[in-house]
């Protein structure tokens, strides 16, 4: 991927499904690649993994759902690296349930970590992509934010307001280098799509016209694409990869 080399990206929930394979990707492309992590026992498990596998990652703890916390991560990756140049908005969680058994904590927890993440994070280092005339923020939504899903009313309202967020603070950065982008993936084969029922999960699975679940690698590749050169043309859109899941 062009132009990649010797740029700083940070991949909220790096440590996860989506996530680990993107922050591969970003470093084979040359990236210098900061994870967040939550759960020290994960965190250190997946940096002595990555670094076996030959990729020197490194990680921040930070809870993306407090501002207070990512106010410090930015001060110290700023400190540090001299600012991000390449944020992917990965982070997220699902509490589902249907509506009406739908609490105000599942309601809450899945808002503020899947939504007010992206504020909180891309506030800390927006200045400093655009004091540098170059920068790319991806955003990781989901194809239930595009159709809605039975039992997501939280995480389809989240996934959704991630696409907003995109497109008004594309209009904001074009003129100065910066683009924003959604990639909107469908069903992947990660412990949070495992962890639906299995017959809820072949049902979903034979509405794939693929006829299979997507692989982690599928969006790390759209990711490290729209981050390099390559895709400098490319902002405010939001890339469907769901096997054809869903068409529009
Ligand atoms: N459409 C219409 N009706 C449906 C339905 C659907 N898709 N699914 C279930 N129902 C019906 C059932 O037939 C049942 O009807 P009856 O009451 O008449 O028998 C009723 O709804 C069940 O309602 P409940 O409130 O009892 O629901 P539940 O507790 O059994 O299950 C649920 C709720 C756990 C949310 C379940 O629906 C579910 O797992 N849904 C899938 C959620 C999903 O896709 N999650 C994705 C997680 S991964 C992810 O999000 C990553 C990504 O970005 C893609």
């Amino acid at each position: 991927m062009s132009g990649l080399n010797g740029k700083v990206a940070l991949v909220t929930g790096g440590t996860g499904g989506i996530g680990s394979a993107i922050c591969v990707k970003l470093a084979q492309a040359g990236c210098k690649v900061v994870s967040t992590y939550l759960d020290e026992a994960q965190a250190s498990e997946w940096k002595k993994k990555m670094a076996d596998a030959g990729f020197d990652m490194a990680i921040v703890k930070c809870d993306v759902s407090s501002f207070e916390d990512c106010k410090s991560m930015g001060e110290k990756l700023n400190a540090e690296f001299g600012g991000v140049d390449v944020l992917v908005n990965n982070a997220g969680i699902t509490k589902d349930g249907t509506f009406r058994k739908m609490s105000e904590g599942q309601w809450n927890a899945v808002l503020t970590v899947n939504l007010d993440s992206v504020f909180n994070v891309t506030k800390q280092f927006i200045d400093g992509m655009l004091n540098k005339s170059w920068g790319r923020v991806i955003n990781i939504s989901s194809i239930n934010g595009q159709k809605g899903q039975f039992g997501q009313t939280n995480y389809s309202a989240a996934k959704a307001g991630m696409h907003g967020f995109t497109m008004a603070l594309a209009q904001e950065t074009a003129k100065k280098g910066v683009t924003v982008n959604s990639i909107s993936p469908g069903y992947i084969g990660t412990e949070m799509v495992m962890a639906v029922a299995e017959d809820v999960r072949n049902q979903i699975i034979a509405q794939i016209p693929v006829g299979r679940l997507g692989k982690p690698e599928e969006i790390a590749a759209l990711v490290a694409f729209l981050a390099s050169e390559d895709g400098a043309f490319i902002t405010g859109a939001n890339i469907a990869a769901n096997g054809g899941q869903h068409m529009c």
